[in-house]
């Protein structure tokens, strides 16, 4: 496999500061926090993340620190600057804290032109980073599916809006009316836990592929979100192995035709 590790997409991502100027709970177990942003980083498309670190006031760029920034998914971007991200309740945020955020991380996710069902599936993680589509794809009468598996059922989904059908799978990751789903959705995106990422897409995979005869290419995309040391393709880090070569989660990703990879 051999992939030339090279920065690619300087030129479009920039480092700049943010704060946090509110915060708000949306369950028992999440919070929103809307951080105050550069302008470039108002037109963050579904797919795009950000690489944040806390900072002090008089931090400077040229500040060494020796922990990886997070790779954060905005889940909701306002016009006036503001973007939204969904964070645990358990961590610790207060309004005005300043961030060093880098961006923006990756490509927007591709959807089919003519796009009526789409179906989402987020196994052993929160949904976070599938969640900034849905306003597009609602306001465009695309009708949405859920399905939240494994730990992920934990997950509340008051605070969603109510258009999306939420169905929670049984523990051998089923849901009824399985092959009616499957067959209905012109797209799935899946999200998983990291650290186990290939083999819960290699599950997903076969779950599809037992309850449908086929699986086309650009129907079943898989979404990555390990942490990422450098975000620009210089350190090789986020490698997945392809059909055709390696592909880099922070430069070709982070979605991922799961048909295409190599998930042993
Ligand atoms: S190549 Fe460094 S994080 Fe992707």
């Amino acid at each position: 496999m051999v992939r030339n590790c090279s920065p690619l997409i300087l030129k479009v991502m920039k480092e700049t500061q943010a704060y946090i100027e509110r915060i708000k709970r949306v369950s028992r177990d999440y919070q929103r926090l809307e951080l105050a942003v550069d302008r470039s980083l108002s037109s963050l498309r579904a797919g795009q993340a950000i690489l944040s670190r806390r900072v002090e006031k008089d931090y400077e760029v040229q500040h060494w620190n020796p922990y990886l920034r997070e790779l954060w998914f905005p889940v909701e971007v306002q016009d006036s600057n503001i973007i939204v991200i969904e964070r645990p309740a358990r961590e610790d945020f207060i309004p005005g804290q300043l961030l060093s955020l880098i961006g923006p991380v990756g490509n927007p996710f591709r959807f089919r032109r003519k796009l009526r069902n789409i179906l989402l599936l987020a196994y052993e993680t929160p949904p976070g980073p599938l969640l900034l589509m849905l306003p597009a794809l609602l306001s465009n009468q695309v009708s949405v599916t859920m399905i939240l598996m494994g730990s992920s059922r934990a997950y509340d989904t008051g605070h969603l809006p109510e258009e999306i059908e939420i169905l929670l799978a049984e523990d051998d990751l089923s849901w009824p009316d399985m092959v009616m789903t499957l067959g209905w959705a012109d797209q799935v995106f899946a999200l998983v836990g990291q650290g186990n990422e290939l083999s819960y897409f290699e599950q997903l995979l076969q779950l599809v592929r037992g309850r449908r005869s086929d699986v086309p290419e650009n129907y079943m995309f898989g979404v990555f979100q390990r942490q990422l040391p450098c975000g620009v393709g210089a350190c090789c880090a986020c490698m997945l192995r392809a059909r055709g070569g390696a592909k880099l989660q922070c430069v070709d990703g982070p979605a991922f035709d799961l048909t295409t990879l190599r998930l042993d």
